[in-house]
């Protein structure tokens, strides 16, 4: 019996947004509206969706003594999210700088501060939360080491799944441990072309998503899940690929839409969901997500999500 369906080891990261007619180009500079700032971060995002949809949730991340620190324990708090594994002190808490345009896209620069002091120490102290979890999620926005340090004292029967961003190259003993690894289209050429610094590097793979799995589950994760945006996702485990329809809504903003997505998708599957049913699921959470503005202020409920 476990106590958490699902552990979230991650960022945690205050927002500071603002609105633009069009994001700049290098070397511009663009006016835009009122700055707001809201609680963020990949790893804080995913345990509030989670959450806030019923799963029962931990999050194992660090934030600073301070004010932004403050709003994130606020909004974990006020989601149901367990902030015994959110550690304080030692840097100042992550920031993310995020312009959002009209179509509701955005651009993101991050500050990790805290979240790069998140270390493979402080999974090793958090043994308890690990073996409590049914399944446990990560992203990259802390150190690649921390995150080794997670598949390596993953208890056996726990489902590890991993969001690769921002990507980098990942080591076999991480893509080993996935199921899934979930990617979108950046990510996934970042990925398979090997490189960090040069997006470009996977131009060569093509343009087919199902290459893009196939070519991805041959790194060695037992399940792949691609995410295509408006096109929905393609989830791929080696018995073949099923294509996951998205949901048409009016997108205000789509920050953090990925993240609700890979948390949903998670918690569907410590459920007993099939890899292609708990994708279905996790692109009606992400859909509800992006029809408001900010990340964790537009989860659904459960109830939201099944009226969609
Ligand atoms: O995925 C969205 C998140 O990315 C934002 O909340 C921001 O904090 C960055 O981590």
């Amino acid at each position: 019996m476990y106590d958490y369906d699902l552990l979230v080891v991650g960022s945690a990261n205050a927002d500071l947004v603002i609105g633009v007619e069009r994001r700049p180009a290098a070397g511009e500079t663009v006016l835009g509206g009122d700055l707001s700032t809201h609680p963020g971060g990949k790893g804080a995002n995913q345990a509030v969706a989670a959450a806030r949809l019923g799963a029962r949730t931990a999050l194992l991340a660090r934030v600073g003594d301070d004010g932004h620190g403050r709003l994130l324990l606020d909004s974990l708090c006020s989601a149901g999210v367990d902030p015994a594994g959110v550690l304080t002190g030692g840097a100042p808490t992550g920031v993310a700088l995020i312009t959002v345009d009209p179509s509701g896209d955005n651009s993101i620069v991050v500050s990790p501060g805290a979240n790069a002091r998140l270390t493979p120490a402080d999974v090793r102290a958090a043994g308890g939360l690990l073996r409590s979890s049914r399944v446990v999620s990560a992203q990259l926005e802390i150190p690649l080491e921390t995150v080794v340090e997670v598949v390596r004292n993953l208890p056996s029967g726990t489902r590890f799944v991993l969001n690769p961003s921002p990507p980098r190259p990942l080591p076999a003993e991480v893509l080993a441990a996935c199921d899934p690894l979930i990617v979108n289209e950046h990510e996934a050429r970042v990925i398979l072309g090997g490189s960090d610094s040069d997006t470009r590097t996977g131009s060569g793979i093509g343009e087919d998503p199902e290459d893009w799995a196939r070519g991805l589950l041959a790194m060695g994760p037992r399940s792949v899940v691609v995410t295509l945006g408006a096109r929905g996702a393609l989830v791929y485990d080696g018995s073949g690929a099923t294509r996951v329809a998205s949901v048409k809504v009016d997108a205000v903003d789509t920050t953090g839409a990925g993240d609700a997505f890979t948390a949903a998708l998670a918690w569907r599957l410590g459920a007993g969901a099939d890899l292609a049913e708990a994708a279905a699921y996790a692109a009606r959470v992400g859909a509800a997500a992006v029809t408001k503005p900010g990340a964790q202020e537009s989860y659904p409920t459960a109830e939201e999500v099944g009226r969609l």
